[in-house]
C-alpha cells in the first residue's frame, strides 16, 4: 500500500504528539516532532546566553546556525526518535517550562525557520511520515494527503501540560503553565513568518472533551479512508 504524509498542526499542548506517536506506531510510519527542533535551537541559544527572559540577541543565534546540528535517533524503549543537539540527547531538557517560555521568540526568526523547514522536508521526502507542529500543513508539506488541525480549550491544555510536567518532577505552577500556553498561542498565531493557521484543507479536531481512545479511533478511521481512496 502506498504511503502518505500526515501533517498535524495546532495550538500548544493539544495532544498533537500523542496522536502522532500512536498513529506512527500503528502504521509503521516515522514520527517527527518539529517542535522539538525549535526547542533544541532555543536550548542552544539559552546555553550560549543569547536569550533570556529579559533579552534576546537574535543576530548571535543566526550567526551560529551552522554550528547547530540536530538529529533524531530512534529509541526502541520509548518507540520514537529522540532529539540530539550537537550529539547530546536533549529530549528531556527541552521540555522544561524555561524553554517553553522562550521558544516562540526563537521560532519567529525566519533564518531559524528556513533551516529547520529544509531539514523537515528532507525527513519527509519519502512519505510515510507523521509530523506535528504549527506550519506543517501550510508550509512544510502543503501537499500532505491528510492534514489535521488540533484544538482544545486553553484550560484543558494547561491541565494536560501541568500533569505532564509535575509527573516528571518539574516544579511548576498551574497559573504559569496557563499563561505560557496563552502567550505561545498568541505569538505563534500572530508572527509574520509562517503563523499558526489552519490550512484550508485541514480537518479541525477539538479534543477538549474527547478521550484518547475515541480520538485515536476517529483519526485512524480518517487515515484508513484516505489510504483506500488513493
Ligand atoms: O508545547 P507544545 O508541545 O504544544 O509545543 P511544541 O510542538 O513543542 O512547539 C514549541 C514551540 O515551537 C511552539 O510554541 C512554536 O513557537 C514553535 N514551533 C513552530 O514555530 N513551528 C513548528 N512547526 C513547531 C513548533
Amino acid at each position: 500500500m502506498s504511503k502518505i504524509t500526515i501533517a498535524i498542526d495546532g495550538f500548544s499542548s493539544t495532544g498533537k504528539s500523542t496522536i502522532a506517536k500512536q498513529l506512527a506506531k500503528t502504521l509503521a510510519y516515522s514520527y517527527v516532532d518539529s517542535g522539538a527542533m525549535y526547542r533544541a535551537v532555543t536550548l542552544y541559544a539559552m546555553n550560549h546566553n543569547y536569550i533570556s527572559e529579559s533579552e534576546f540577541k537574535p543576530e548571535l543565534l543566526i550567526n551560529d546556525l551552522d554550528k547547530i546540528n540536530l538529529k533524531f535517533i530512534f529509541n526502541s524503549s520509548v518507540g520514537y526518535g529522540e532529539i540530539y543537539l550537537n550529539d547530546v540527547n536533549v529530549e528531556h531538557e527541552i521540555r522544561t517550562l524555561a524553554v517553553s517560555k522562550l521558544v516562540s521568540k526563537v521560532a519567529e526568526i525566519s533564518e531559524v525557520r528556513k533551516k529547520l523547514v529544509e531539514q523537515q522536508q528532507l525527513m519527509g521526502k519519502n512519505k510515510g511520515v507523521i509530523m506535528d507542529g504549527r506550519d506543517i500543513g501550510t508550509v512544510v508539506f502543503p501537499n500532505a494527503e491528510l492534514k489535521l488541525f488540533m484544538n482544545a480549550s486553553a484550560e484543558k491544555r494547561a491541565i494536560r501540560r501541568y500533569n505532564e510536567l509535575t509527573k516528571r518532577g518539574d516544579k511548576v505552577s498551574f497559573d504559569e503553565i496557563l499563561k505560557n500556553v496563552e502567550y505561545r498561542d498568541h505569538i505563534d498565531s500572530t508572527r509574520e513568518d509562517s503563523p499558526l493557521v489552519k490550512a484550508e484543507d485541514a480537518i479541525e479536531i477539538d479534543n477538549s472533551n474527547l478521550g484518547l481512545e475515541e480520538q485515536f479511533y476517529k483519526i485512524h478511521q480518517m487515515v484508513q479512508e484516505k489510504l483506500t481512496s488513493l
